[in-house]
């Protein structure tokens, strides 16, 4: 069996601890990147994981190719503004391509923005960007895309008001939904990057579900009937976005209210949600949890 060493970016972040934590579970060795001067609480995890940890300048080539030689494949799991997502991550992937490293899998993990216009989804254009940057270098490179993170339905994505026993939506209950867990996701990250033949995008879902059905699930978990409520259609959505980035001044937060809805628009009106074919069968031994499992666990933990 050939041995796999993976330089994972990000590795101290919510997602890069379970890429971390996954491809040890493959066998992998794994030099878990970090920002120079990061907590040590936020290194204990990793180190317990079995990585090795090694502080890197984003800013600088030199620094990031040494970190990452003799690896098979650079993970990346950053999250930021253009300064990470296409700044950050082109030295990292100009470090990457100066150490010899063949595969590079940029931090996407997200809907398909392939269809998006620019300015429908501002995070996802720095994807977007990125991307174009990652084609002209000699790399070869997989994007992993997995719709919205299942976790967001407990509370971050405000669709199952679980005390007011609601359903929202926008546009139609009937509106088909990508999501997955943070853990396949990594899981499946970890998979494709020990895979040399992994090609340049991989598409997959936990579970597709409506709004409709999510109700009906919530009603059934719960006991007691979820109604479906009407938001606004799509436009009233567009027009929302468009009032609050005006209103709100500009931050450095990722995830500021109107970027949020700038997902739920993608999702509700159908242009970011995954076409088929699906690669959940590329790698036999994973398995997809679904979201009963999610909302039930969830649900003991709020004593329901
Ligand atoms: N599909 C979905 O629903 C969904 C939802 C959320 C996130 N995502 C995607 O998942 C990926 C990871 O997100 P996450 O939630 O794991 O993010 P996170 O917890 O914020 O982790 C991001 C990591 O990037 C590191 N980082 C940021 N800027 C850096 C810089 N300039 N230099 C070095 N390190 C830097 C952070 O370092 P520190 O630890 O030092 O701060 C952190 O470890 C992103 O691509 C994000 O878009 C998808």
């Amino acid at each position: 069996m050939t041995e796999h060493t993976i330089a994972v970016a990000g590795a101290a972040g919510h997602l890069g601890l379970k890429v971390v934590t996954a491809l040890k579970a493959r066998g992998a060795k794994v030099v878990a990147l970090t920002r120079p001067g990061s907590a040590p609480q936020k290194l204990a995890p990793l180190e317990a994981a079995g990585a090795t940890v090694v502080p890197v300048d984003l800013t600088r080539v030199d620094e990031v190719a040494r970190a990452c030689e003799g690896a098979s494949c650079v993970v990346s799991t950053l999250l930021g503004l253009r300064e990470v997502m296409v700044d950050a991550q082109t030295v990292l992937v100009d470090g990457a391509v100066k150490a010899g490293v063949p595969r590079f899998i940029p931090s996407d993990y997200a809907l398909d923005f392939s269809q998006l216009a620019p300015g429908e989804n501002r995070n996802l254009d720095f994807h977007r960007e990125f991307l174009h940057v990652l084609g002209t270098k000699s790399i070869a490179w997989t994007s992993i895309l997995n719709g919205a993170f299942m976790e967001l339905l407990l509370g971050q994505a405000p669709y199952i008001l679980f005390k007011r026993h609601r359903v929202l939506y926008w546009q139609n209950a009937d509106q088909v939904l990508d999501f997955t867990t943070m853990d396949d996701v990594a899981a499946f990250t970890a998979a494709a990057a020990m895979d040399p033949q992994a090609p340049r995008v991989l598409k997959v879902v936990g579970e597709r579900t409506t709004p409709r059905q999510l109700a009906a699930l919530m009603s059934e978990l719960t006991g007691r009937p979820f109604t479906l409520t009407w938001v606004g259609n799509v436009f009233t959505l567009g027009l929302m976005i468009r009032a609050m980035r005006a209103l709100m001044p500009a931050t450095s937060d990722p995830f500021p209210p109107w970027q949020g809805m700038q997902y739920s628009h993608n999702m509700f009106s159908n242009r970011g949600n995954l076409v088929d074919p699906l690669d959940n069968a590329r790698y036999p031994d994973l398995k997809w949890t679904p979201l009963h499992e999610v909302l039930s666990k969830h649900l003991k933990t709020l004593g329901a």
